[in-house]
């Protein structure tokens, strides 16, 4: 039998050039057709009428006047059977703690902005001129909308006789921590904070649907289209055959669509009322209040370190404010755990429900608070004993994975990415020349991280090979706008030996394509690419066999190039179309089916960040001069969209450390700064145009037989925390609190004069 999984490439032709993305011409163009552009012959418009108030209970809704309105088609509230569904954005079991699961449409209203009513309507305009139509009577309730609030005693609670808190915590512990800090020369303790940050996926949230017979089909924007006919099947009680969710281009999710969603159910019940395709997207505004964020985080941290800079002991409490109906996972202490070598680790986890939009999983979910954090800290104490923060990472950067039985690590570039990056930044020389006169100071800062895929995985892919020599690559991956779709082309074409022209992608269609878990936890390329590569190897296999039967040689003597069997030297090549098994065939049809991790090693990313800052004192104002991101996410695929990943995390980051927030009215409950002014995402003008991407490639040959580990998630881990640590270069001030505003910056300038 032909192994369908060998060890990856020493060499590659294809795979891991920068060639342009396949689509590139439609997605330039407007060509493409995101799930948001599907318009359907006949199809209505829906629109929500969301809860206003921060907690309420819904007395009464009077559709009267609403059902009387122009254009009018059908309105869904909890008044109708159909719509007397339990949700949760992970449908099926496990359920998770009872307050997290809701009806569609909940009398119990926990935030400002919880769906009461949609209506179904034949334009979008009439659909909202219906929604302001309906009356509804509320019963105002107290709220809290932050995590020292809500931890107050009497604080307003979610659930009768409980508190705030989503118990249990989260909560690990190896060796002995007091034992730990006691051994220590050094121990420093400070608490650290960051704000709530929402996606901000450029494609709004949503669905079309439409219903042929018992048949649903669903145009959704979503990272993860086999969960989502999952989760749909289940909640309607229908077999998955008869569920198809497609989602063929997809402008961005960042962890936010990867889970279930309301609106893709209300759809489906409104469309099968009315009989009529629905469109059912959100709104920006709604986007920003119901789809989901990463929670602020306040995190209490303490580490020890002896004279040498061995590290001792560390110990991480974090609070999350999860919002309302948190789903997700957001573990801080993941970084704390893993990136380096430490006996003595304790930390813990505890989610706050707050009357607020709720946690959603969101590109490396914790790990970039957590690293605000550690790296912070690890800053402090190299500072402290007097060494470099690369050489203090160096020494104490994990060789083997300490939460998961002290395995190796399948490749572990974590060195070389730090010795790398420091000398490709000019790390050396760049601290020498940090300027702290004068009102606008400067300062470079670094920071590392771990990423975990721990992820299960599963993928079925078919490639199959036409007689001319064109390939259709059939797979169940979403392509989010990462370049997915070409680099698995790249795959193909790498072992059938044809142009990536040639090749057509299908995918991310569950009811033509095989199930794939979905594009989350930055393991499509790791996941999915060795699943790709086993089904065109069963194609060539195929090809071989077939040429060796012909020509009554063995297999182990022919090769398969540009659409011709080579066999031993001095044969004439052999066209594939003259096979008579192609000729019989018209077509040979590879599966490769995704296996195992090795479970002898742990999968992890690595990285170091670094970044230069300018700071004015007077202002305010902090400038990202530049950042250099050294990546070890094992074998880079394709260098352009390599470069496009770490360049949007980069961008996320300088976000995260400098100016997003979420802003809620402390006295109303609402989010002021739900639209693109308000909330400030990094535009052309933030981003410094010197960003470098270091690839540093260990050559993992265990991993999995692409020798790829992911990538979309570790660039941005360290980033925020690099941008923390070259502030405190610059001022001397300690940044504990993301983000740096202006304001915010000010504030902390003149405290840490006072002090000083
Ligand atoms: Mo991600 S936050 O696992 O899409």
């Amino acid at each position: 039998m032909a192994d369908l999984n060998p060890k990856p490439w020493s060499e590659t032709t294809i795979v891991g050039k920068g060639i342009h993305r396949i689509d590139g011409r439609d997605l330039l163009s407007g060509e493409a057709r995101y799930s948001l552009d599907m318009d359907l012959p006949d199809m209505l418009y829906a629109a929500t009428l969301r809860c206003p108030h921060a907690h309420a209970r819904v007395v009464k809704v009077d559709l009267a006047k609403a059902r009387e309105m122009p254009g009018v088609r059908a309105i869904l509230s909890d008044a109708d059977k159909e719509a007397q569904v339990a949700f949760f954005p992970k449908m099926g079991p496990p359920w998770p703690n009872p307050v997290t699961i809701s009806r569609l449409f909940d009398s119990h209203c926990r935030y400002a902005g919880e769906e009461v009513a949609v209506v179904a309507a034949e334009t979008q305009a009439q659909a909202w001129d219906a929604v302001r139509a309906i009356e509804v009577q509320y019963e105002k309730l107290p709220f809290v909308t932050n995590l020292d609030d809500a931890l107050k005693p009497g604080a307003p609670v979610f659930q009768e006789g409980a508190d705030n808190r989503a118990a249990p915590p989260n909560a690990y512990s190896r060796g002995d921590v007091a034992k730990g800090f006691a051994e220590s020369d050094i121990v420093v303790e400070e608490t650290y904070r960051t704000s709530c940050k929402i996606h901000s996926p450029l494609e709004t949230y949503g669905a079309t649907v439409r219903w042929d017979g018992d048949h649903l089909t669903v145009w959704e924007s979503t990272q993860s289209p086999f969960p989502i006919q999952i989760g749909v099947a289940s909640a309607l009680k229908m077999p998955l055959s008869k569920v198809r969710v497609i989602c063929r281009y997809m402008g961005g999710g960042f962890g936010s669509k990867q889970d279930n969603n309301k609106f893709t159910l209300i759809a489906a019940l409104l469309a099968r009322r009315t009989g009529r395709p629905v469109k059912y997207f959100l709104t920006r505004e709604e986007s920003f209040l119901c789809m989901g964020n990463r929670p602020a985080y306040s995190m209490k941290a303490k580490a020890g370190v002896k004279k040498d800079g061995t590290l001792m002991a560390l110990e991480f409490n974090a609070l999350l404010e999860v919002g309302a109906y948190p789903t997700g996972s957001a573990v801080a202490s993941g970084i704390f755990r893993e990136l380096y070598t430490c006996a003595n680790v304790k930390t813990s986890e505890q989610l706050i429900y707050v009357n607020a939009g709720q946690l959603r999983a969101f590109r490396a979910p914790g790990y970039p608070p957590g690293a605000w954090a550690l790296e912070q800290m690890m800053d402090t104490l190299a500072e402290k004993i007097g060494m470099d923060p690369v050489e203090f990472r160096l020494k104490n950067g994990a060789k083997v994975c300490q939460t998961d039985a002290n395995k190796p690590f399948t490749s572990n570039g974590l060195p070389q990415c730090l010795t790398e990056g420091a000398k490709a930044f000019g790390w050396k020389e760049a601290r020498a020349r940090a300027k702290s006169e004068g009102p606008v100071v400067r300062g470079v800062g670094m920071a590392a991280a771990i990423w975990s895929n721990v992820a299960r995985p599963r993928a079925t892919v078919i490639v199959k090979y036409y007689l001319d020599g064109s390939v259709n690559l059939n797979m169940g991956a979403a392509d989010l706008g990462t370049g997915a779709r070409t680099i698995m082309a790249q795959v193909v074409a790498e072992e059938l030996s044809v142009p990536v022209e040639s090749i057509e992608v299908e995918n991310a269609d569950t009811g033509t394509t095989q199930f794939s878990d979905g594009a989350n936890g930055s393991k499509t390329t790791m996941i999915d690419s060795p699943a790709v590569r086993a089904a065109a190897l069963d194609v060539k296999y195929k090809l071989l066999e077939a040429a060796a039967g012909q020509l009554k040689v063995p297999v182990t003597g022919l090769t398969l190039k540009n659409g011709k069997i080579i066999g031993p030297a001095g044969t004439a090549p052999l066209p594939v179309q003259d096979l008579a098994f192609m000729q019989m065939q018209q077509v040979v049809v590879g599966v490769g089916v995704r296996i195992p991790h090795p479970t002898d090693k742990s999968i992890r990313p690595f990285a170091a960040q670094f970044a230069e800052v300018e700071v004015n004192q007077r202002t305010g104002e902090v400038r990202v001069l530049r950042m250099l991101a050294a990546q070890d996410s094992g074998r880079v695929m394709n260098r352009m969209t390599f470069e496009s990943q770490v360049f949007g995390a980069l961008t996320m980051g300088i976000g995260m450390a400098l100016t997003e927030q979420r802003v809620l009215d402390g006295n109303t409950g609402k989010m002021v700064n739900a639209n693109w002014h308000d909330y400030k995402i990094p535009t052309a003008m933030d981003v410094p145009a010197e960003l470098t991407c270091l690839a540093i490639d260990p050559h993992d040959m265990e991993v999995n037989s692409t020798g790829t580990k992911g990538l979309g998630e570790p660039a941005l881990v360290p980033a925020p925390a690099a941008i923390a640590n070259a502030f405190y270069n610059a001022t001397g001030v300690r940044p504990t609190a993301a983000p740096l505003t202006p304001a915010n910056v000010l504030n902390l300038l003149n405290r840490g004069r006072k002090q000083g």
